[in-house]
């Protein structure tokens, strides 16, 4: 029996989806992937969900007329798929307050760096280490956190450090980055599905 349901939203390659979903096929997460939500079409991401055999739904602002409808047709759709955690792996997108609401403190995602350093709108890929460079830190680290209307901004789940070298370059320093955070996105997904699990309530026979 698997602990939960969890539902990714992308918008871009996709890797962090695909190892999540390699890791609730093996076991090593013990929740069900549900659905995939992209933000655009032709992403890689939809190819996995493709490989591994996981409903997605591609939900572009551009396709409907404001914000707002937007906002509430991720919501209807993600509803859909009755998620205990809607994980976000490289999102771009500011999520809405519709779907905040009926999503409260479901909703986490994976930052690139020790927030609330070298976060906000426009800090991804590449800009983030080339901040951590030009600020001279010695260390820097992934955040997991739950998602508010701010980018980067909600409390954090969990962080993890990771060291700057001497002579780092931004491809270097995202290179040891990118080396640790899929495998801690995942134990902390798994942890924030065990502590789901025991409290949720028995059910009566
Ligand atoms: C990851 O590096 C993550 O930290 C950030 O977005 C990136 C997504 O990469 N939030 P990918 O699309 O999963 O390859």
């Amino acid at each position: 029996m698997k602990t939960g349901k969890l539902v990714v939203m992308a918008s871009g390659a996709g890797s962090t989806f695909k190892a999540i979903a390699v890791a609730a096929q093996s076991g090593e997460l013990n929740a069900e992937v549900v659905g995939l939500v992209v933000s655009r079409d032709g992403v890689g991401a939809i190819d996995y969900a493709k490989e591994f055999g996981i409903p997605y739904a591609v939900l572009s602002p551009s396709a409907f007329a404001n914000r707002e409808l937007w906002d509430q047709a991720l919501a209807d759709q993600v509803a859909k798929w009755q998620p205990d955690l809607v994980a976000l792996a490289g999102f771009t997108l500011l999520i809405g307050p519709r779907f905040l609401e009926r999503f409260e403190m479901q909703v986490v995602n994976i930052h690139p760096s020790l927030l609330p350093k070298f976060g906000g709108q426009g800090m991804y890929g590449l800009k983030v280490h080339q901040a951590v460079l030009a600020a001279g830190e010695s260390q820097t680290g992934i955040t997991v956190h739950y998602v508010t209307g701010e980018y980067d901004r909600g409390p954090a789940v969990a962080q993890k450090f990771v060291p700057v070298e001497k002579n780092d370059s931004a491809e270097s320093l995202a290179e040891r980055v990118k080396d640790v955070e899929k495998e801690f996105y995942i134990s902390v997904l798994e942890e924030l599905f065990m502590r789901k699990a025991a409290n949720k309530p028995t059910q009566q026979h």
